[in-house]
């Protein structure tokens, strides 16, 4: 599996890794509507991973055969719980324990060195690591030994720290990178202004004159396939990486999206698979019932009545009133 990212057919589509959005739920529900070239999984925690508190992080890993190819996601502070993380995650270990699956892995390993939180930030982990260059090469250099070479090991980031810095790109050029996905905003600009797809196109280029392979992705503000194809061309990227897009638009990675056209029943029914899946998958315990309100207002949306039926639902107390609500609904006309 090597090359997951060589496979596919350029300008390649992602979607982006969303804390508490892209479990192995949302992804099945983006996949039944209109599948992207790559999954991400959420960001799950390698220091978290190597120690007891272990299984209640498994759920970030979890996911099924529908959801391919996907890169596991990864952050942290310690290079040795990088290495550790991306053998087993080589290996299958993780696949098996979070999944229970034996003959099918992840695509490969994605290091986050873009989140902006400051709880992160305050512990030098992700878009700090803009700041410690000796200690972003020596987790690079850990997570590739740990992937052996059996999976491609990508950053994900941002276009600098407090300002635009392209030093920073050009150094992780220099780690011989499968992908490097750039977040076409600094950290101090939060997602506040435009994302920069100048700057974004400036690191392709780079790229281009340092003569290697590393494929650049480019994300933000992406909102409709097309747009995404247009700055990839203007850009000459490899691929495109969609986030928020997709709570506008289900079907953003449709070469022809249907939504503008969805009735309020088409609407309430995707809502109501997305919410069996949830329940089938994480029960009663696992995830809070409240992480499914984020996603109200995709489906809930454009039709009379559409912000009374939403205050209802995000109100509800467990799967089965969610459940009945949509049912109610849909009668009501
Ligand atoms: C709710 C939410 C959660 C996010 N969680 C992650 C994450 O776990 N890992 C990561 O690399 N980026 C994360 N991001 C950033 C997105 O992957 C993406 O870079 C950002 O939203 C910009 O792209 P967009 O304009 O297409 O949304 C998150 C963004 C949002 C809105």
């Amino acid at each position: 599996m090597k090359n997951s990212w060589r496979k596919l057919p350029k300008p390649y589509f992602i979607l982006a890794p969303m804390d508490d959005v892209t479990d192995t739920v949302f992804r099945r529900v983006v996949g039944g509507c209109a599948a992207p070239d790559m999954y991400f999984t959420e960001f799950v925690n390698v220091d978290g991973l190597q120690s007891p508190g272990r299984p209640r992080l498994l759920n970030r890993l979890q996911f099924s055969a529908s959801e391919q190819p996907l890169i596991a996601q990864i952050w942290g502070r310690t290079p040795e719980n990088y290495y550790k993380t991306a053998k087993e995650l080589a290996d299958g270990t993780f696949a098996r324990e979070s999944s229970g699956l034996e003959d099918i892995n992840y695509a490969g390993i994605d290091i986050n060195m873009g989140c902006p939180d400051k709880a992160v930030v305050k512990n030098g982990c992700c878009v700090a690591l803009v700041n410690d260059r000796p200690l972003a090469k020596e987790i690079i250099q850990a997570t590739q030994e740990g992937a052996g070479g059996k999976l491609p090991v990508s950053v994900k980031t941002r276009l600098g720290f407090n300002e635009v810095d392209y030093s920073w790109p050009e150094f992780l050029l220099q780690q011989k990178l499968d992908v490097l996905s750039i977040h076409g905003r600094t950290r101090k600009q939060m997602s506040k202004v435009p994302a920069d797809w100048g700057a974004i196109g400036a690191i392709r280029q780079l790229r281009d004159d340092m003569d290697i392979e590393t494929h650049i992705v480019g994300n933000g503000d992406v909102m409709s396939r097309e747009h995404g194809l247009a700055l990839a061309q203007e850009h000459q990227l490899d691929g495109i990486m969609i986030g928020r897009g997709i709570f506008q638009d289900p079907f953003v990675f449709a070469e022809q999206s249907p939504w503008a056209e969805y009735s309020k029943q088409q609407k309430l029914d995707l809502y109501e698979k997305h919410v069996r899946l949830f329940q089938e998958t994480w029960g009663t315990s696992g995830r809070h019932i409240r992480v499914l309100n984020k996603f109200c207002k995709i489906y809930i949306n454009e039709f009379p009545g559409a912000k009374e039926v939403r205050d209802m639902l995000m109100n509800a107390k467990d799967a089965d009133e969610l459940l009945h609500i949509i049912k109610e609904a849909g009668q009501n006309g």
